[in-house]
């Protein structure tokens, strides 16, 4: 359907801490790449975002720094909001949660669908810690998960195995506030019945095979399991009160019950977008935005986030009966840094804020454009990053707008000289120029972002191609005509590209434009657009005319020395190491009977392969002298599955086989995982069927 404006959100990031390039490159940059191009293409767009300010993360790190969860987030949503103009981020607005507007929005919300009978209360036993006297919801408590049993899991989620969790599924709880072991008490709740709109939401789904495969493949694993209740309220000391009169119309007694943070903050989109219109002095457009079907919604996400804005917050959208539902979800993979899982506990991440006291902005939204983690997780290393600064953005692109500023200014009074009986050459030059915008154009639409940006790249490189083939240093005595033809030519290829690197480059795009001289066009940043201004489709054609002056001519890149990326490389290690988590805590003692009822035997593994849709387990053939197992090991993030095979390992024998992605794994590896998180094999030199002990 042709569309006649779009809406863009990025994740609302959690203001308990700065945002650092995994953040960027998952859900922010890509989106403002997108939406500058559209503003350049003359699209009807708007952008908008703001801080996540309620919910349990940021409490407990208030408590853990004994202050205020207002403390928390007044020190880093300005941080925020600070770091991500000076990246240039363009949003239209840039909201938080806790403001009078997103509390007024989102209790309308629960209140509509509670009035049309779209939430069940449920009455039910919770964990409650009788130290702090409150009930223990997400990340309050902590424990065994029962999936893959990692002891550090977490009420909502298991970091370990990604499984979503409720507190009352960890084995062996703990309250995170103060350690104590949890009692059970009865609470109420209000949720959201999924289930009912699973027919809805499957057909809703169906209705976009062009989604990423990671998106579809999530939802499917969901679908398959059967959505269940979600409870979308919580006992909780911080968040948006439940509306008193939903309260009282459900007899309950609302004291302390707040709206769980994944209902409110989706709802902070629409928030955001009511603040922004109310900005303008034309409070009532942001419902065109949300209430017509000609807007195209697109939530920019990382993956972690899939669920709720697919399923969770389409349920809500349609049960709110009078808001569009998401179009398109463009969630993103993981960025590693230098090669290991990102980790804010450990200190193992680049802050966008440090990042920006040191370089550009530019030369981050290049780099990390060229690695987005687009269908993979894909890995940041300031090597890398000095290899694309210097060799691209100086070589290549900076290059070619100096070769051709330079001829300009000595051999034609700085202006554009004429072009006179093209050659083929110039001629094949200006039409590949004419048919860039198209071809970087057809990237951004379907989200291939790495893609628009090498594209851009390539313009340069055609640019730089086109220099040395018609050598205007050799012609600049011989053949004048020639000389000036490759001049002309060589600044209208550097026209169409101040204009067409903007959404990557904006900062360098307008310092390219300002050396031209080049004015009129349209910009990439929020505000009225100006439809006779040139914008994405003129800057294929020549966009300089003939004696047009040209500015003062800048270098547009500096080269990053080795020191400047030791430093950064020394200061990550440092800042890693400082953090690093002390070594797991010897469990109790056990008794040699309980070592012996393990069946330890050594293995050889005959095959390793990957299953289709689990991003974690292998599907392992393993020969134990006896007799040959199937193993199912969630080591596939750590390990290609032909480096395994030929190992010999040691496997646990006699473990309950177990039912995993519809396959049986009839035995475990023994693997050694370092603080890191980093896993090795455990081995044994020996015949396979040899007895471990
Ligand atoms: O995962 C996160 O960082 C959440 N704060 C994202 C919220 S997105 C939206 F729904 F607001
Ligand atoms: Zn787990």
């Amino acid at each position: 359907m042709a569309y006649k404006r779009t809406l863009v959100t990025s994740a609302l990031p959690y203001a308990n801490g700065p945002i650092h390039l995994g953040h960027l490159a998952g859900a922010y940059m890509p989106a403002d790449f997108y939406v500058r191009y559209q503003r350049l293409k003359g699209r009807d767009i708007v952008y908008v975002c703001g801080s996540d300010e309620y919910g349990v993360a940021i409490v407990i790190r208030a408590m853990q720094e004994g202050v205020k969860p207002q403390d928390i987030i007044d020190r880093y949503h300005p941080l925020i909001k600070e770091s991500f103009a000076k990246v240039g981020m363009s949003f239209d607005h840039y909201s938080r949660t806790t403001s009078p507007v997103h509390a007024d929005t989102s209790q309308d919300f629960f209140r509509r669908l509670a009035a049309r009978d779209d939430f069940v209360l449920r009455r039910e036993e919770q964990l409650f810690d009788p130290k702090a006297g409150v009930f223990l919801a997400d990340r309050f408590v902590c424990g065994t998960c029962p999936k893959c049993s990692f002891e550090e899991a977490f009420g909502d989620q298991c970091e370990q195995c990604g499984t979503s969790l409720n507190p009352a599924d960890i084995l062996n709880p703990r309250s995170t506030l103060t350690d104590a072991v949890p009692e059970h008490r009865q609470t109420t709740h209000w949720y959201l019945p999924l289930g009912r709109w699973q027919p809805a939401l499957e057909q809703y789904v169906a209705s976009h095979p062009e989604w990423k495969p990671n998106v579809l493949g999530q939802i499917g694993s969901w679908f398959a399991d059967g959505l269940r209740d979600r409870a979308i309220t919580r006992d909780v000391p911080w968040g948006i009160p439940v509306p008193a009169e939903s309260a009282e119309a459900a007899g309950v007694d609302a004291t302390g019950k707040v709206i769980y943070v994944w209902f409110d903050a989706p709802i902070g989109y629409i928030s955001a977008t009511r603040e922004w219109a109310e900005k303008l002095g034309t409070p009532e457009r942001w419902e065109i935005y949300w209430k017509d079907d000609e807007t195209r919604l697109i939530h920019f996400i990382g993956k972690d986030n899939i669920v709720f804005h697919t399923l969770m917050f389409p349920a809500m959208l349609m049960a709110y009966d009078e808001y569009v539902v998401p179009d398109s979800v463009p969630a993103n993979e993981f960025l590693t840094i230098e090669g290991r899982k990102l980790s804010t506990s450990r200190g193992w991440a680049v802050w966008l804020h440090e990042y920006l006291d040191e370089f550009e902005p530019d030369l981050l939204r290049y780099v990390l454009g060229t690695t987005f983690p687009e269908t993979k997780d894909a890995d940041f290393s300031w090597n890398e990053f000095q290899t694309r600064v210097n060799s691209e953005l100086a070589d290549i692109l900076g290059n070619f707008v100096n070769r051709a500023l330079t001829f300009a200014e000595r051999e034609f009074d700085g202006a554009v000289p004429e072009l006179t009986d093209p050659s083929a050459e110039d001629r094949a030059a200006l039409e590949t120029l004419a048919g860039f915008p198209d071809r970087i154009a057809r990237s951004y639409e379907r989200f291939r972002f790495r893609e628009a940006v090498a594209e851009t790249m390539n313009l340069a490189r055609l640019g730089n191609k086109y220099f040395n083939d018609t050598a205007p240093w050799k012609t600049r005595k011989s053949d004048r005509i020639a000389c000036g033809n490759t001049v002309h030519v060589s600044l209208q290829i550097c026209a169409g590209l101040s204009v067409l690197m903007e959404p990557v480059l904006p900062f360098t795009a307008a310092r390219l434009r300002a050396m031209l001289r080049l004015t009129g066009v349209r910009p990439s940043t929020p505000g009225p657009s100006d439809s006779s201004a040139v914008g994405w489709d003129e800057a294929g054609s020549s966009l300089l005319t003939a004696g047009h002056a040209l500015g003062r001519r800048e270098i547009l890149f500096s080269k990053i020395s080795n020191q400047m990326i030791q430093k950064q490389v020394t200061r990550l290690e440092s800042a890693g190491q400082e953090a690093e988590l002390p070594y797991a805590e010897l469990k109790k003692t056990i008794q040699y009977d309980d070592f012996a009822r393990l069946d330890l035997r050594t293995g050889h593994v005959l095959s390793a392969e990957r299953i289709t849709k689990s991003r974690k387990l292998l599907r392992l053939r393993v020969d134990i002298g006896s007799e040959t197992r199937q193993i199912l090991a969630g080591v596939a993030e750590h390990f290609e599955p032909c480096t395994l095979v030929g190992c010999r390992v040691v496997v646990v024998a006699n473990l309950a086989p177990r039912k995993m992605m519809g396959l049986e794994s009839q035995g475990m590896l023994l693997m050694a995982e370092d603080r890191a998180g980093q896993l090795a094999l455990v081995t044994a030199d020996s015949e396979s069927g040899a007895v471990v002990r």
